[in-house]
């Protein structure tokens, strides 16, 4: 009783008090779950951000200050680059050889455009198995711990609404080969969707509306979670982070954890050259010094398309959200009190309930929500390599339903990888007048990691592929 009073007036000290209108209303349980993610919120804090990015439109004033920033060109044209290269890519091996790399993938995301019931982890993403993206994800690493002779750990973020349903996919099947000690499961946070007035959204008389904090909320839950503890016990240097969505991305490189490694850099990112000016990835830029990522919707139009006297974009370079962080970085980040990076508003349509208690299902946005991106973290790092990749052989995202980045774009980008990867290793490949490959082929990691693997594993001299075809190299 005490203890309800005490909330209601923290709740009405900051303008929140209509939190508890239906409280009176409520079961026991039902008011246990409403005073649990009453709990969990900050509101002197609230008040702050509401100020910050409710009240106001928080924007950025870029004129004259952006640069373009360097790229490490994934296939170097020069002697000294090539060495580099050389170098990182043992030193990599090593550091993997040692133990020193875990793997990270954040799914804790909504997967609204997609559309898809359930984790998106969970969808079935290859061509002729029709693997789920987990599994996909999951051969890479058991390929990258054959081949390195060691345990790679797996960090698999989740969210409130994911998780159950992430783990038991997982023990499902039998964590895809890998041993269960390895895969580790962390929950991301949540942030209340508040109303334009200042006011927090009930979803139902006893629950917030509440949404995941964005991928950048990964950097706290790392720490909360006690994975950067676990991390330390297990002597890990360097946290390889990638994205759920995206069946092309190399789990383990080599070659991008040795440059950040030999660079000393706290944060590196993949990027690559944008498809046209004004395409919806993040740019890389320079900003005041340090390297950023102004998402394509901050970006002015006149930056986004300036080409300077050479003819080439002078912010050619998108973010694909494939990182390397050191796990010093991110332990320095999250020391202190409160979220390490910015909020990002978004202005979304948000069911909830009206001051009667009726559900309300808005057509047009009603609400701003406020996600973190890792990105952010790049301005933090005292150093960031940026390493230049070749789209067609890393990156192919599922966020759509249809269209461009949606699961058939990506199935066709992913038999045009296996191909490309074939007819290095000298095998003909049936195309058809258009060019395009008319069979449908799949690689799996644990046949080959990349071109030169598969090389070295056929003999295209015994290798007949025709057309129609369906063809799949697995373990
Ligand atoms: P996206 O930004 O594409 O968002 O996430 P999404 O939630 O998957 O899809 P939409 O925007 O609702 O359609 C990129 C990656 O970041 C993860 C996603 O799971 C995906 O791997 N993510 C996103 C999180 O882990 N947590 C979040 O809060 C948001």
């Amino acid at each position: 009783m005490a203890e309800i009073t005490g909330i209601r007036k923290t709740l009405e000290k900051h303008g929140q008090g209509h939190l508890l209108r239906f409280y009176d209303e409520l079961s026991d349980r039902q008011r246990g779950v409403l005073l649990e993610q009453l709990a969990a919120i900050d509101f002197a804090r609230m008040d702050d951000i509401v100020a910050r990015y409710v009240r106001q439109v928080p924007g950025w004033n870029l004129q004259g200050r952006l640069e373009p920033p360097a790229i490490v060109p994934g296939k170097p044209a020069t002697p000294a680059a090539q060495a580099e290269h050389k170098a990182a890519r043992a030193k990599g091996a090593e550091l993997l050889a040692a133990g020193k790399v875990a793997a990270f993938v954040v799914a804790g995301g909504e997967g609204t455009r997609l559309g898809y019931e359930g984790p998106k982890g969970c969808l079935e993403a290859t061509p002729v198995t029709h693997k789920p993206l987990f599994r996909v994800l999951a051969e890479q690493i058991l390929a990258a711990s054959r081949r390195y002779g060691v345990a790679i750990p797996w960090y698999v973020m989740t969210s409130q609404g994911n998780d159950v349903a992430t783990r038991a996919f997982f023990r499902q099947h039998r964590y895809f080969g890998l041993d269960a000690d390895d895969v580790l499961f962390l929950v991301q946070g949540t942030m209340p969707a508040i109303g334009f007035d200042g006011k927090l959204l009930l979803a139902d008389k006893g629950s917030l509306a509440l949404s995941p904090d964005g991928h950048g909320g990964c950097l706290s839950a790392l720490r909360r979670s006690g994975a950067l503890d676990d991390m330390a016990r297990r002597g890990i240097d360097l946290i390889s982070y990638f994205q759920v969505d995206n069946p092309l991305v190399h789990c383990i490189d080599p070659l991008f954890l040795g440059l950040h490694a030999l660079r000393e850099a706290e944060m590196s990112a993949k990027g690559l050259p944008k498809r046209d000016p004004m395409e919806r990835v993040g740019n890389f830029c320079v900003l005041d010094g340090k390297v950023t990522v102004i998402e394509y919707s901050d970006m002015p139009a006149d930056l986004a398309t300036a080409t300077p006297e050479d003819g080439r974009l002078r912010f050619a370079f998108g973010s694909i959200a494939i990182h390397v962080l050191s796990r010093s970085f991110v332990d320095r980040l999250t020391s202190g009190e409160g979220p390490p990076l910015p909020y990002h508003r978004a202005d979304k349509p948000v069911p909830c309930i009206d001051e009667h208690g009726k559900p309300v299902k808005p057509d047009t946005p009603n609400a701003v929500k406020l996600e973190m991106f890792v990105f952010d973290a790049l301005p933090l790092a005292t150093g960031t390599v940026i390493l230049g990749i070749d789209r067609r052989e890393e990156f192919s995202p599922i966020k759509n339903a249809a269209g461009p980045d949606s699961l058939s774009s990506s199935l066709h980008d992913q038999v045009r990888r296996a191909a490309a990867w074939l007819e290095q290793a000298g095998v003909s490949v049936p195309r058809d007048a258009d060019g395009q490959v008319a069979a449908a082929i799949e690689i799996s990691a644990l046949f080959a990691e990349s071109a030169e693997d598969l090389k070295a594993k056929i003999d295209p001299a015994k290798f007949t592929l025709v057309g129609g075809q369906n063809l799949y190299l697995g373990d």
